[in-house]
């Protein structure tokens, strides 16, 4: 089946005893134990151990990243907390230097605790990963493009010297979704998505997904999934699955609508610099043509000195002042303040996440209407 069905017609299409079009919502906490034993026609249990509607988003998912098994958690840290938990005190986990806030957060706030270490490197360049590598590195988690910066990695070069030192290489799909780009056929062992963006699609829900490429991996994080119970529930997972269906559609159209607004925004006198992997000079812009199948719907841009940023952004209409991403609607924030601030002051310097630095996620209203709304605002 090709991609675009897969997403409508993949992992449980429907259901089987009633000829619903849709995997129903179990939501239940327990089920019945019709026999002693437990065989194969009696696989539930328990809600947080397994439930049927979370298994079929968790089959669709696996289906999509052509991954080995998936696993639906409550948020997208929910899930990378999940990945991270695989390792132990003393281990060392290399992260790329601008990932999201969040995933920075919880190693340097909250693993840190447990003495699981962390290194930041620039990702985009392959000879300063090798030097970083030493016995405690046990995980190399890369985000590409980056949040905000859409700094490009090669996934197949980094999942290549993982592999060679036995590390686990670990990919936050978020930004490009499985319909652009797929980790696992790449050669990463783990993919995480915040399904909160582009996979739900509607701003309706908040969700965190983990595919990875073989058994031992799947036992391990169905046992950390069981263990720490930060399980997905049944009404979402249906959400979930109903968002995935329009994917592609979705994508499409914010991926030309992105284009066009990169380009109207280049052109601006009000504007520095644009960060968008579809343009030719962006640096790792052959990379991202070469392992993916389009630019995605994200921009972040620099407003020249002295322009004050905190009016433009008010003064939109359209154009949604919040956080978040990958919605139907166009979503404008700032990084520095929003989903960046758990990054030091000095680092997000060094790495360009400025004051003046705005990202936008492009939705999927006429095009038209949301270069008015840019214009209006710059220009107010
Ligand atoms: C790239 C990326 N990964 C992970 C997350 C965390 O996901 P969630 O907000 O669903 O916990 C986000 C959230 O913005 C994100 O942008």
């Amino acid at each position: 089946m090709k991609f675009e069905s897969l997403l409508i017609h993949g992992g449980i299409d429907g259901d089987a005893s009633t000829g619903a079009v849709n995997v129903p919502i179990y939501q239940t906490s327990t089920f019945k134990k019709s026999e002693f034993e437990n065989t194969k026609d009696n696989v539930y249990e328990y809600s947080r151990t397994g439930n049927p509607t979370r298994a079929a988003l968790e089959k669709l998912i696996t289906e999509l990243e052509e991954g080995y098994a998936g696993f639906a958690f409550a948020s997208g840290m929910a899930a990378t907390t999940a990945a991270l938990s695989l390792f132990k005190t003393g281990d060392k986990i290399l992260i790329s230097n601008n990932v999201y806030g969040g995933t920075f957060r919880v190693l340097d706030k909250y693993f840190k605790n447990f003495g699981l270490n962390y290194s930041v490197f620039d990702s985009s360049n392959i000879e300063e990963l090798k030097n970083n590598i030493d016995d405690s590195v046990k995980a190399i988690f890369i985000e590409t493009p980056t949040n905000p910066l859409m700094g490009i990695t090669d996934i197949e070069e980094v999942a290549k010297i993982a592999k060679e030192n036995n590390i686990i290489s670990i990919v936050d799909n978020t930004f490009m979704t499985p319909y652009l780009q797929k980790p696992i056929t790449l050669g990463a062992d783990i993919v995480i998505h915040s399904a909160t963006k582009y996979l739900g699609g509607h701003s309706d829900l908040v969700a965190g997904l983990v595919v990875v490429n073989n058994n031992e991996l799947a036992e391990r994080i169905h046992f950390i999934q069981n263990s720490t119970g930060g399980v997905l529930s049944p009404f979402d997972s249906f959400l979930l699955i109903k968002g995935i269906k329009t994917l592609a559609l979705r994508m499409d159209r914010q991926n030309s609508n992105t284009t066009v607004v990169a380009k109207f925004l280049r052109n601006r006198k009000e504007v520095e610099k644009v960060y968008y992997p579809g343009f030719v000079d962006h640096p790792g812009h052959e990379i991202q043509t070469k392992q993916a199948k389009g630019y995605g719907g994200i921009i972040s841009f620099v407003l020249k000195e002295g322009y004050d940023y905190k009016k433009f952004l008010e003064s939109l209409e359209l154009i949604t002042f919040g956080e978040s991403l990958g919605g139907v609607e166009s979503l404008i924030c700032h990084p520095a303040t929003m989903t960046h601030a758990a990054i030091p002051y000095e680092m997000r310097q060094a790495i360009g996440i400025t004051d003046n630095l705005i990202r936008i996620s492009v939705g999927i209203e006429n095009v038209d209407d949301i270069i008015e709304d840019l214009i209006k605002s710059l220009e107010i």
